[in-house]
Parts: structure tokens; sequence; C-alpha cells
């Protein structure tokens, strides 16, 4: 541990797995103080316990739930130095397949949880003159997409436009606004959702020649949340092993 993150603390949302669990390890390596929040009561908690971190069981879609969460956080340790909007879903579904319900279940957890987590954060946060909210933005939707993928690109650009957005209103009161856009990242999920055909082909199509690991995201969310980024606001930072720079499919340079 080098102490990064001392005498920091931090809320992750949607840390129960994949990518969250990921970020909470490495911020609690830096020796940060964690609260957790996530949908899966059971799953959340055992990664809780697995750190010593704080847990609450949060739905970010719901406003009164990121409320909640913050609550705890400054009930447990009287501050909140780092957000992190972690939460997301992504099921796979053909534009002419996805019902209203189904568009506005991805936007109610990825886009309104975004709004939520900024805006429940925003009062202590001001209130401290300090503050870094961090969102787990994709490649998918701000650069790129796949065919079943609308509503979840829809709502990965408008966490960009957000994030630009909440960036300017609240630099005046020192709180830093930015996110990270993973490529492909090797989760849990991706491996049951897609499977072993997907992960091949995605290896050979990302010039690094693997898919990332949480903890290559966690990496880019510690160096956003530390000291060393106190003067970017406003942006994102692809993680995504190169898969965003090849004009076409024959891009490795063939030895002689
Ligand atoms: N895995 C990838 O390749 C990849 C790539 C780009 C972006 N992302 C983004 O990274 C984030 C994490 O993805 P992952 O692959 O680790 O997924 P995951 O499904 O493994 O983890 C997501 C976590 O969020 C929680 N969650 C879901 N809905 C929630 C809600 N309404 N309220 C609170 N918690 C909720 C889940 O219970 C889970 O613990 C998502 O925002 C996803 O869009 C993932």
């Amino acid at each position: 541990m080098s102490g990064r993150l001392a005498n920091k603390v931090a809320l992750i949302i949607g840390a129960a797995r994949g990518i969250g669990k990921g970020i909470a390890q490495r911020f609690a390596e830096e020796g940060a103080s964690l609260v957790l929040a996530d949908f899966e009561a059971v799953a959340g908690q055992a990664t809780a316990n697995e750190m010593g971190a704080g847990f609450i069981h949060t739905d970010i879609s719901k406003m009164a739930d990121a409320e909640a969460a913050v609550a705890l956080t400054l009930k447990h340790h009287g501050r909140l130095d780092i957000i992190v909007q972690n939460a997301g879903i992504y099921p796979w579904q053909l534009i002419e397949n996805t019902s209203p319900d189904d568009w506005d279940r991805v936007m109610a957890v990825n886009l309104r949880g975004t709004f939520n987590a900024a805006r429940a954060a925003l009062l202590p946060m001001k209130a401290q003159h300090s503050g870094r909210m961090l969102f787990t933005s994709s490649i998918t939707g701000p650069h790129v997409t796949s065919p079943g993928h609308g509503h979840y690109s829809a709502s990965k650009a408008g966490i960009n436009g957000f994030i630009r957005s909440a960036a300017l209103e609240f630099s005046g009161y020192g709180i830093n606004v930015n996110g990270v856009e993973p490529g492909n990242i090797l989760t849990e999920a991706i491996q049951l959702h897609r499977g072993a055909a997907f992960i091949k082909g995605m290896e050979d199509s990302i010039p690094l020649g693997r898919l990332g690991s949480p903890r290559d995201i966690a990496n880019a969310f510690l160096f956003l949340a530390s000291d060393d980024a106190s003067y970017i606001t406003g942006t994102t930072i692809v993680v995504d092993g190169g898969q965003l720079l090849p004009e076409g499919a024959d891009f490795r340079l063939l030895p002689p």
C-alpha cells in the first residue's frame, strides 16, 4: 500500500463484483475508507466484508437510495471525498425488440443513476469545498458500438455529456468530475453473457492482444481520484488496449 488515498473517504456504487469490485480493492489498497453500494445485497455485503468496508443495499436508479448511500457514508466517516458511480446494465437487445420499458430501465440505471449519484454527493462536497465525482462510461456509445446496444450506447454517450456539464457547474466548488471509458473488460458478466467465441474474437481485435482486467480500469479511477489529477476535470480516459485505433481488420504489423 502506498497510501495515495490515505485519509480519503470513498463511496463506490455498483461494487459487488466486476469492475466496481476491482475499483474498491484498488482504493482499499491505497488506504481509502470505503462504503460500497449495490443492488445485489448478498454479493455486495460479501465484497464489503472482504475489504472491511461498509455496505448499503442500493438501487441507484432511485434518488432516495442514492441519498441514503451518501448519508450512510457521512454517518460512518463524517465526510465524502470520492464518489464512483459504476453501476450499469448492458442487456443485449436489438432496437426492434426493445420496448419503451426496456429502454427506460437502461436509462434509469445507467444515466439517471449517474445524475442521482452526482446530485446526492453535491451537498456534502460543496460544503467541504472539495470532492471527486467519477463515472464509468464506455467506449461503446461515445466512440463505437455494435448491434444490440442502442439503449446502452445512448446512455453511455449521455454520461459523457453529463460529465462535461457537471464539471462546469461544480468547478467553483472545488469538485472535479471525470469518467473512465473501458474497452472490453474480462468480468464474470462478460464471460457469462458473451461466451468464449466472443472473447477470442475480441482478443484478436485488440492491439494489446487481451481484454482488460477490472484492475486496469481501477488504476485509471485511482489516478482520477488521487491528488495527481487535481487539475483534470470534465473529461474521460479511454482504457481499451488500443481497441479504438485500427482503421480496419488488417491492423497487425506483420514481420517482414
Ligand atoms: N465489462 C466491460 O467490458 C465493460 C466495458 C465498458 C463499460 N463497462 C461498464 O462498467 C460498469 C461495470 O460493468 P461490469 O462488467 O463490471 O458489470 P457487472 O454486472 O459485473 O457489475 C455491475 C454491478 O452493478 C450492480 N448494479 C446493477 N444495477 C444496479 C442498480 N440499479 N443499483 C446499484 N447497483 C447496480 C450489479 O449488481 C453489479 O454488482 C458498467 O457501468 C458497465 O456499463 C463495462
